[in-house]
Parts: structure tokens; sequence; C-alpha cells
């Protein structure tokens, strides 16, 4: 008889749910308890957990968000919140602990798996940065729901004659905005990857109306950038936004793991773009609606996939590893591996996506 604690950190994604879901129905086979423990990190600083049953997962495989809760809580900002953290262990009597999460929470759940504590790491984010796996879950529900904005926004561009940039999510790695970008046929495409050059943009999109194409879909990731020799753009950011390090922010607090919040590049480049072409140009920021709602049912598969693989892991006390999908595999890696550096666009599919450009 083991007791299992179950964790989500960082922001919330689309498949969270199943995860837990197969996180518990696995244990059962074993007859081990799984305790959902609150609000990510913090919860087990704060020893706020409760027992899920099979009453507690009833239903929630479709649901998007998560049933426990999440936050972005590191514990090892402060030593007495590791001690905490030790102690509920403890007392709770976790045997072992399911963390689910992005680099920032694997990146804790690998210091406590250095500490000695009983680990194994789930790789969620929509973002698709994580390293050792080839996808996230959550990705594929963003990537859907970025998709069909882009179609809906083609349609209005197309009548009003217009530039409509769209800001998707991806802080470090525009893994988002290129896939939906390719899938929605967007006539450029902006990453953190490739810092970018107004003047080559608006090139680009100008070659579009002189074709005689007169309208374009601009797709930008949050964490996009102008390349440094562009000093245009201290001139024209709005108030509202900070530039940081290049990266355009909406304010230059941060948060536990030291980051700030990005957002507001898609004002920036349509009032540039507007300014440059002299197109009506428009913005859509689509933020957290790439989060919500329910997950596609290749993140529902994932998601089992990884719930299962990692009770599996515990059964073989196979600790300090996350469960990763290669190929169509699901294998362990290293929580090492996992957070060791951001899993960025491939420049074979940015390639691709250049092909469309302009
Ligand atoms: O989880 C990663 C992410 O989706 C980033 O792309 C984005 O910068 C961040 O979350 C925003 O999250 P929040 O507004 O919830 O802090």
């Amino acid at each position: 008889m083991k007791k299992i604690g179950v964790l989500t950190g960082g922001g919330d994604c689309p498949g969270l749910n199943a995860v837990i879901r197969a996180v518990v129905k696995k244990s059962r086979q074993y007859n081990w308890d799984v305790i959902g423990i609150k609000n990510g990190w913090k919860g087990l600083i704060n020893g706020e957990m409760e027992l899920l049953t099979d009453y507690s997962v009833s239903g929630i495989l479709p649901k998007g968000g998560t049933i426990i809760g999440t936050s972005r809580t590191n514990p090892f900002n402060n030593k007495e919140d590791i001690q905490r953290v030790l102690d509920n262990i403890n007392k709770f009597g976790l045997d072992a602990i399911v963390a689910i999460g992005g680099d920032d929470t694997l990146s804790v759940a690998k210091k406590l798996y250095d500490m000695g504590v009983p680990v194994i790491g789930v790789p969620k984010t929509i973002d698709n940065d994580l390293s050792g796996t080839d996808y996230t879950f959550g990705f594929d529900t963003a990537v859907s729901i970025a998709t069909e904005a882009i179609d809906r926004l083609h349609t209005t561009a197309e009548s009003h004659h217009r530039v409509i940039v769209v800001e998707l999510m991806g802080r470090h790695a525009g893994w988002i905005a290129t896939m939906a970008g390719i899938a929605g046929g967007a006539d450029e495409i902006l990453i953190p990857e490739v810092p970018f050059d107004l003047d080559e943009v608006c090139k680009n999109l100008k070659s579009r109306y002189d074709r005689g194409k007169k309208f374009s879909i601009v797709a930008v990731a949050e964490g996009a950038r102008p390349k440094i020799t562009d000093t245009s753009n201290e001139d024209n950011v709005t108030q509202s936004h900070d530039i940081e390090m290049g990266l355009i922010t909406q304010t230059s607090e941060k948060d536990d793991f030291g980051h700030v919040r990005l957002g507001g590049i898609g004002h920036y480049l349509a009032k540039e773009i507007e300014k440059r072409m002299n197109v009506e140009t428009r913005v859509t920021a689509l933020g957290h609606v790439q989060r919500g709602g329910t997950p596609t049912a290749h993140d529902r598969v994932l998601a089992t996939r990884f719930g299962v693989a990692a009770v599996e892991l515990i059964k073989n006390n196979d600790f300090g590893k996350m469960v990763a999908l290669q190929g169509n595999k699901i294998v362990p890696v290293k929580l090492e591996e996992a957070v060791s550096k951001t899993k960025t666009v491939d420049m074979d599919l940015y390639e691709i996506a250049k092909v469309f450009f302009g």
C-alpha cells in the first residue's frame, strides 16, 4: 500500500485533469491511495491536500483546467518553505510525488529529487518547450484554438483589406505561432528564436499588396523581439508596455521563478506596420483562451498515457524521471535532461513556414 501525492504547477493547461484521472485509476490497480496536493508546490508548503477517490475524478477527462488548482510558487525561494515541504511529505506519509508541470515546476521536482524525495515528472505546457519529449500535452489544443482564430481572422481581414496581427503565447519558444501559423496560412510568423527586422516584415507584406492580395495575417509569439539593430521600438512602444531586454512586457514585475509578464508585442507591431505601410491594421491577442476549455482527443490520449506511465515508474522505483513522448513511445528521461534547456522551434519547420511568407 502506497500513498502517491499529485500536484499541478505553473500555468494551467488542457489535459491536466486527464493526467490526474489516469494517476488515480492506475494507482487503484495497485490499491494505492492518491492525494491531491492543492495549488502546486504551495499546497505542499501549507499542507493542503485532499484524498482523490474514483468519485473525485469521475467526469473530469474532458474538463479544462485542474481540479486540484495550480500556482507559480517556488519553495526554493525560502529555506523555511523547503523545510515545510519536507516536513509535510513525512507528515502526510507520501511515498512518491507526481509533479505535473513545465520547466519551472519540474526544476523544483529535480532539486527535491536531488535531496532524496522520490519524484516523477509529467511534461505539461501549451508552449511545447520542454526538452526530452517530442510533445507536451496541451500544445495540440492550443494550436487548434489558435488555428481556428487565424481562420476566423482571415475572413474579416480580407473583407476589410486589413493587416491583422494575432498575438499568441510562447515565452521562450514560438511553437504555437509556428504550428498554428502554418496550419492557418499566416503571411508572417514571428517567434522568439528569430529576432525580426520590421523593414523585412513590411517588405514581405507589401509584396502581397503589390500582387493584389489586399490583406495579411501576421502571427506573433508574445516572446518575439525586434532585432537589436532595430532601435525604432523605443519610440513607438505605448506607455502601458515596458521593454525589457528587447521583450515587450506588460509590467516589469517578476513571478517566483523570475519571469516578467509578457504581452504587447502585437500592439507594437500593428502600430509599426500601419505607420510604415499605410494600411489599416488591427490586433487580436488570444491570451488565455489558448489555455482554456476542453483538451483535444490527441491531448486527452497523451495526458492519459503520461499519467499511467508515471504510476508505472513509481511501481518500478524509477524516480527522478519525467515521462516523455519519443516517436510514438512513452519513455522515461532524467528530470535533469528535461529542464536543462528550452526546446526551441525546429528551424527546418520554420523554413517550411517561411515558404509562405509574403
Ligand atoms: O504556461 C506558459 C505560458 O502559457 C506562457 O506562454 C505565458 O507567458 C504564460 O503562460 C502566461 O501565464 P499567466 O498569465 O497565467 O502567468
